[in-house]
């Protein structure tokens, strides 16, 4: 079975529940903490084995491809004030044996699009999707390396999932499936940010997949759909008729940094993870809340 070593990024959306942060910078380069959510996505992609990351970017991403490219001046000038720990920061933002390769999607036609956009780059082979604005900590191992080693082990496509509130599927891909073992299942349907009174269930598509490339095929003809847009959910509809989709529930805490909310929920609980900042943090917190109540 071909190994995955390919990981999209789709970063075109416009960010406009961030406005007006997101009205000249890239919603995926919001820092939580001190690294921007794109970072993070990337980090996951590379400890799950990838080592080719296709960005789908659009208007007003050039920070995306700067931050994962070289900077010299920046370079020049830490090293000749001898900052050395930050000098090795900035250049392993991306290991030398990983690849980036930028597309550029002309129009904003929805997720499924911008998972077509990397057709040229991805070919034929199985690769994973990431949506930045869904960050996980997966508490040890990444959600997206628990998903490769499903994969290995299936060998069909993976969407990860979690259950969400019932008056909240209208946000989500939402899958009907059946149980084969703990953690995963397979998909039965799926069904693009359905009303709560439609909802086939309440488990919902988070923003990681593993695709086996046929996909690509079938987005080639997929129509628009929800929202007027060309949807990864109703190629994955498709896919199903065809091969065998499996949903797995992952390990760990998602942040839909996508939300203003999920936002100031992952900043607050990275940084009290953070190894410089969680001590003061934590005080300062206490005394927050201790303040708060008299
Ligand atoms: C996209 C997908 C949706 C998925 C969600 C996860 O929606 O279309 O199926 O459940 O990401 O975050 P978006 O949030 O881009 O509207």
């Amino acid at each position: 079975m071909k190994k995955i070593r390919k990981a999209v990024f789709p970063v075109a959306g416009m960010g406009t529940r961030f406005l007006p942060a997101t009205k000249a910078n890239a919603k995926e380069m919001l820092p939580v903490v001190d690294k921007p959510l794109i970072q993070y996505a990337v980090e996951e992609a590379i400890e799950a084995g990838m080592d080719q990351l296709i960005f789908i970017t659009g208007r007003n991403k050039n920070s995306i491809m700067d931050h994962f490219d070289k900077a010299y001046e920046l370079e020049t000038e830490l090293e000749a004030r001898g900052k050395d720990k930050l000098l090795e920061l900035v250049r392993n933002i991306v290991p030398s044996h990983v690849s980036c390769i930028f597309i550029r999607q002309a129009e904003a036609l929805g997720l499924g699009h911008a998972v077509l956009c990397a057709q040229p780059a991805v070919d034929q082979e199985p690769f994973a999707v990431i949506l930045a604005d869904d960050l996980i900590d997966g508490n040890g191992k990444s959600s997206l390396a628990q998903m490769v080693e499903q994969f290995e082990r299936h060998g069909s496509s993976i969407v990860g999932v979690e259950n969400v509130l019932p008056e909240e599927t209208d946000k989500y891909g939402i899958v009907k499936a059946t149980s084969i073992e703990n953690a995963v299942s397979k998909v039965e349907t799926i069904v693009e940010k359905p009303d709560p009174s439609d909802a086939p269930s309440t488990l919902a598509v988070v923003g990681r997949y593993i695709l086996t490339p046929r996909i690509l095929q079938l987005l080639n003809t997929t129509g628009r759909g929800a929202g007027g847009e060309i949807q990864l959910t109703d190629a994955i509809a498709k896919l199903l008729d065809l091969e065998r989709v499996l949903a797995y529930e992952f390990t760990g805490k998602r942040y839909d940094c996508g939300s203003k909310l999920g936002y100031l929920e992952a900043t607050v609980e990275f940084a009290l993870k953070h190894p410089e900042l969680k001590d003061d943090f934590k005080a300062y917190l206490k005394e927050l809340a201790c303040t708060k109540q008299s």
